[in-house]
C-alpha cells in the first residue's frame, strides 16, 4: 500500500497484512487479514503517530520516504506498546536521528523490556499537549483499553481522534475509510475485535467513552491502528462500543457443544427446537469443527449460553475444555449459563464444565441434563423442555 492523504497533511503510511489468518498466538483467527495503520503529520514538527509490525518495516519507511525524507521527523507518539504497531521501530528509529518518542510511563517501561535500546522517550500524562506547528495533539491515557500503556493521540485542529487498537477491526482492504466498503462486513469485524479482544473490558471501556463524551470534542474522523478509518459518522462505531461495553444483548442463546458420537449433538439440537419454540434465536456450534473467534462473536450479544460435552475419562472432551478456558477469561458478567452432557458407563462432562467456569461472573441454572449413550424418546422430550426452562430462566 502507498502513502495516502487522510486529511490536509496527515498521510497513512501503515501496511495492510492481506495473509495473516491467526493473531495474537492463535488467540484470534484473521479470517479477512489485517493492518497496522500508521498516521504521518506533516506540520513545523514531522510527526508519526504509531509505528507497524517489524516484518512491515520496511514498508512504512517507504510509504514516509514517499512523503518526507526519514530524517526530517521530528516525533513518534507511541500509543501502545504492544509489538504490532512498535516492532518496526529498531530499524526505523537510527534512520530519524532526531526522533523523540512519545508515551505513557508504562510505554516507556514496556518499550524497553521489548526491545532494550535507550531511545530519546518523554513521558506524557491525560491533557499533555504537544504544539506541532499549526496542529497540537492532545494525549489521553486510556489503560486497558487494551493494555495498562495504552494511549489515544487526539487533534482538535482536524477533530481526529487515534486511538490505536480501539476502534479497530481486523480487516485488510485497499480502501480506507467506512463509506468507501461494506458497512455489514465493516460492523462485523469491529463487533469480532470487541469481542475477542476488548469483551473483559467492557468497564474500563465504557467510563472512558463516557468521560470522552463529557469534554464535548468535537469528531470527525477516528482514525484507528488497524482496520477502516471511521469518518462517515464516528458515533457509530462509538455507540456500538457503548452498547457492548454495557452488556446490550439480544434474544438469543449460543449452544456450543464436543460430541464423540453424536449424542451430545443430538440433545444441543433438541434443546435448541425447545429454545426456538420459545422464541428465541439460536446459534449452535460444534466447536471441534468451529472458528473459536466467530463463536465468541456470537456470544457478545447472546442473553444465554448453553455448553454441551460428551464424557471422556470422567472430564469433558479436549475442545470444548479448551474453548471454556477462553470464556472463563471473557468474563461474561450478567450473561447466563445451562449445560448439559451424554456419557457411557459414568458421567462427569457436566461437572467439569461447571468447575472450569465457576468463578466466570455468569449465572448457572441449576438444572442440567446428562443421559447415558444415546438418548430415548423420553429424554429427547426432557431436552426440549430443557431448552423451554432455559428460556425461562433467561427471562
Ligand atoms: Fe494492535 Fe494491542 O495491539
Amino acid at each position: 500500500m502507498a502513502a495516502i492523504q487522510i486529511l490536509p497533511g496527515i498521510y497513512s503510511v501503515g501496511a495492510v497484512d492481506w495473509k495473516i489468518r491467526n493473531f495474537h498466538g492463535h488467540t484470534y483467527t484473521t479470517s479477512r487479514g489485517s493492518s497496522y495503520n500508521s498516521y504521518l503529520i506533516i506540520d513545523e514538527k514531522i510527526t508519526l503517530v504509531d509505528a507497524v509490525y517489524g516484518p512491515f518495516a520496511q514498508e512504512l519507511i517507504d510509504n514516509i520516504r514517499q512523503i518526507v525524507p526519514l530524517d526530517k521527523i521530528d516525533y513518534i507518539i507511541a500509543n501502545h506498546v504492544e509489538t504490532d504497531h512498535t516492532g518496526a521501530l529498531p530499524i526505523l528509529m537510527p534512520l530519524c536521528p532526531k526522533a523523540k518518542i512519545f508515551g505513557t510511563l508504562k510505554c516507556q517501561e514496556g518499550l524497553f523490556r521489548h526491545y532494550y535500546k535507550h531511545w530519546n522517550f518523554q513521558v506524557v500524562k491525560t491533557g499533555d499537549i504537544l504544539e506541532l506547528g499549526k496542529r497540537t495533539l492532545t494525549f489521553i491515557e486510556a489503560p486497558m483499553i487494551h493494555w495498562p500503556d495504552s494511549m489515544f493521540t487526539y487533534c482538535p485542529q482536524d477533530a481526529l481522534l487515534m486511538p490505536n487498537d480501539a476502534f479497530g477491526q481486523h480487516y485488510a482492504a485497499n480502501e480506507q475509510f467506512d463509506d468507501q466498503v461494506d458497512a455489514g462486513v465493516l460492523m462485523e469485524e469491529a463487533e469480532k475485535y470487541y469481542a475477542n479482544i476488548l469483551w473483559p473490558l467492557g468497564g474500563v471501556i465504557l467510563k472512558k467513552i463516557q468521560d470522552l463524551q463529557k469534554l464535548n470534542l468535537p469528531l470527525k474522523m477516528i482514525a484507528p491502528s488497524h482496520g477502516i478509518i471511521w469518518r462517515q459518522d464516528p458515533n457509530k462505531i462509538i455507540n456500538a462500543y457503548l452498547s457492548w461495553a454495557k452488556g446490550e444483548v439480544k434474544e438469543k442463546v449460543v449452544i456450543v457443544y464436543e460430541t464423540m458420537w453424536g449424542a451430545t449433538k443430538k440433545m444441543a439440537e433438541k434443546i435448541a427446537e425447545g429454545l426456538s419454540g420459545a422464541g428465541m434465536e439460536v446459534k449452535i456450534y460444534d466447536i471441534g469443527q468451529s472458528d473459536r473467534t466467530e463463536v465468541i462473536t456470537q456470544m457478545l450479544t447472546a442473553k444465554g449460553f448453553l455448553f454441551g460435552s460428551s464424557t471422556h475419562d470422567n472430564d469433558m472432551l479436549p475442545n470444548i475444555a479448551a474453548f471454556l478456558e477462553i470464556v472463563k477469561g471473557v468474563r461474561p458478567k450478567g450473561r447466563k449459563i445451562g449445560f448439559f452432557g451424554s456419557y457411557g458407563w459414568a458421567g462427569g462432562a457436566v461437572a467439569e464444565m461447571q468447575e472450569t467456569l465457576k468463578d466466570c461472573g455468569a449465572e448457572f441454572m441449576a438444572e442440567a441434563i446428562a443421559f447415558k449413550y444415546l438418548p430415548d424418546e423420553s429424554e429427547f422430550m426432557q431436552c426440549l423442555e430443557f431448552g423451554k426452562s432455559f428460556t425461562k430462566f433467561l427471562k
